[in-house]
């Protein structure tokens, strides 16, 4: 017959080893039992705990310590203080039994007793010992479940209260944007073609620096929500880092001091270089204003490996926290020794326009475009404070198996034309005017279109076209990207630059851009506008006369195309 009871561990502690013998006789009809014997009473405890007995059989009159202190010894031991125990002894004395039972005996059993008897008793201690450390092994797991459980419903309310302010403040930058393309394109077309006076035109330059203010403000929010159009190429952190060295010492101040310590064989990663620049100068802004001049500021550069199950290589493990999914990334570090976060502070860090500092100096704006950064960039930010203690804010970017791309630098100029041809498509038809305008006084043949379907129609039409500058989100039936693909089609040398408030979803893949998309972000400056025009003609051109020696090699005409040079 299976027997499927718990087993039970028996405990027998008498000076006279014979007792084992008899015990264990008696035992006999117990299945699923042991028996330990132990002679000296002192370790009664140590070898409960070591057997983990389910019930202790202890004789009452033994030489050094009795029964009564053996009892009294386990009931006092935080590990043995519920472990059933039967006193056994040769005397059947009611005022005997009541002493045993008043130091904690469970039972009292006269020496010997019958088999039967012994193991009726010995079974119904041991099974309600076993009952009890059930009972307490579920209680102390549902415990940990609700523990987690409680963990895991503030990371989800964290989450979505994230992401709710995300798809508030991305929504209502998006529309400030238009408004201030709007405001900001106007008071430009004034200034170049509206022969002003210096005093009318010191108001419009107060104006557009209230534009200028707005931008950034618009740029911090969708940064926030994740859905600023990120130019992402492949970096080398480390040069990064080295170039700001630098700026964060100015930044920092003379007294304070900077440590930077990149590690040799740090990795790659995708990153918009400029916007991550933006968040360590941020960073360190922070830092400065919480060291109050003074202090260390460290910035530390490693490869974090966290494989699926196993320990991370590069890093201790202490270095990675929970919030760290597996994978390979590159972590970019900066701590201060500054006064720290108070708990309730370290919660609402992220949230845009928390601040804690006096009204003027600061919007509370840093930590919620970092976080919003980091996330739309595949990384994770996590934050660790305590007053007293300094801040550490560590980035951690997914690493690229890819060579770091080359800098590219673009010169900044002033403004310039040409005599191109440009069409305009844009369904706001302020922005379109304002847009029309500042490219017409810039001596371009401009036109115009209010949707993709119509610039298409024009396209069509045989009109020779350079540059194609679209919005991305537009209503009809054609989308800004067929429009892209369709204009390289007719025309093959056409540069095609698009412009929005943000990208989401559109020419995006997860918020970063693709390689060849060109985009110009709303709302732009005449200059950014016009530099990034006169780059892409620049390039266009260059590819032209590539092909025509090329043509020219094969003594073949380029078939189908019009040259068309325009001022570079
Ligand atoms: N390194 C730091 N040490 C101590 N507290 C910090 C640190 N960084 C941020 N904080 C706390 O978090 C708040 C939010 O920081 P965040 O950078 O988002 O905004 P801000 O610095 O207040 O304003 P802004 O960055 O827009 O000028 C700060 O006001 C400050 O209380
Ligand atoms: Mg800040």
């Amino acid at each position: 017959m299976i027997d499927d009871r718990p087993e039970c561990s028996v405990l027998l502690i008498d000076d006279e080893p014979f007792a084992q013998d008899i015990i264990a006789h008696g035992l006999q009809g117990c299945t699923g039992h042991t028996l330990c014997y132990e002679s000296s009473p002192a370790r009664a405890v140590e070898v409960a705990r070591e057997v983990r007995a389910t019930v202790v059989l202890v004789d009452l009159r033994m030489p050094d310590l009795d029964g009564f202190e053996v009892t009294a010894r386990l009931r006092a031991h935080p590990d043995t203080e519920d472990l059933p125990v039967i006193v056994l002894s040769s005397e059947d004395d009611p005022d005997i039994k009541a002493r045993a039972f008043a130091v904690g005996a469970n039972d009292y059993l006269v020496k010997w007793p019958d088999p039967r008897e012994l193991v009726a008793r010995v079974r119904y201690h041991s099974g309600a010992c076993i009952a009890r450390r059930q009972r307490d092994a579920a209680f102390a797991s549902l415990r940990v479940s609700q523990e987690q459980l409680a963990a895991s419903q503030s990371a989800l309310h964290q989450a979505q209260k994230m992401e709710a302010i995300g798809q508030l403040t991305g929504g209502v930058a998006h529309d400030f944007n238009n408004v201030l393309q709007i405001i900001g394109g106007n008071l430009q077309l004034l200034k170049l073609v509206g022969n002003l006076s210096d005093s009318a035109k010191s108001r419009v330059e107060m104006a557009l620096s209230g534009v200028e203010r707005g931008a950034k403000l618009a740029a911090h929010l969708l940064a926030f929500a994740r859905r600023q159009p990120l130019q992402s190429v492949v970096i080398d952190p480390g040069h990064l880092l080295r170039e700001m060295d630098d700026m964060m010492r100015r930044v920092l101040g003379p007294s304070a001091r900077v440590v930077t310590e990149i590690a040799p064989g740090l990795g790659s990663t995708m990153v918009d270089p400029n916007q991550l620049n933006n968040v360590l100068l941020n960073l360190a802004i922070n830092a400065r204003d919480a060291m109050g001049g003074a202090g260390t500021l460290t910035i530390r550069a490693c490869n974090i490996d966290a494989p699926a199950g196993a320990e991370p290589a590069s890093a201790p493990a202490s270095a990675l926290p929970a919030e760290i999914p597996h994978g390979h990334f590159v972590m970019i570090e900066v701590a201060d020794t500054g006064r720290g976060m108070a708990q309730e502070v370290l919660l609402r860090a992220f949230e845009p326009f928390f601040t804690t500092k006096p009204t003027g100096q600061g919007t509370g704006l840093g930590l919620s475009m970092a976080y919003g950064f980091v996330k739309q960039s595949g990384g994770e930010i996590v934050l660790r404070s305590e007053p007293g203690q300094g801040t550490s804010v560590r980035i951690y970017l997914p690493r690229s198996d890819a060579a770091p791309a080359p800098v590219e630098q673009v010169a900044s100029a002033p403004l310039t034309g040409g005599l191109e041809t440009i069409l305009v498509v844009e369904d706001e038809p302020e922005v379109r005017s304002s847009t029309c305008g500042i490219l017409s006084a810039l001596g371009y043949d401009v036109l115009e279109a209010p949707d993709a379907e119509s610039a298409v129609k024009i396209i069509e039409s045989g009109r020779h076209v350079d540059l194609v500058f679209s919005d991305v989100i537009m209503p009809g039936p054609v989308s800004s990207l067929q429009l892209g693909e369709i204009a390289r089609r007719w025309l093959p040398w056409v540069q095609v630059l698009y412009t929005s408030g943000y990208a989401e979803g559109v020419l995006a893949h997860e918020g970063k851009l693709d390689a060849s998309v060109h985009l110009l972000q709303k709302p732009y400056h005449p200059d950014a506008l016009s530099m990034r025009i006169r780059h892409l003609l620049r390039h266009a051109r260059r590819g032209q006369q590539a092909a025509a020696r090329q043509a020219d090699l094969h003594q073949a005409p380029v078939s189908g195309q019009r040259p068309h040079f325009g001022l570079t």
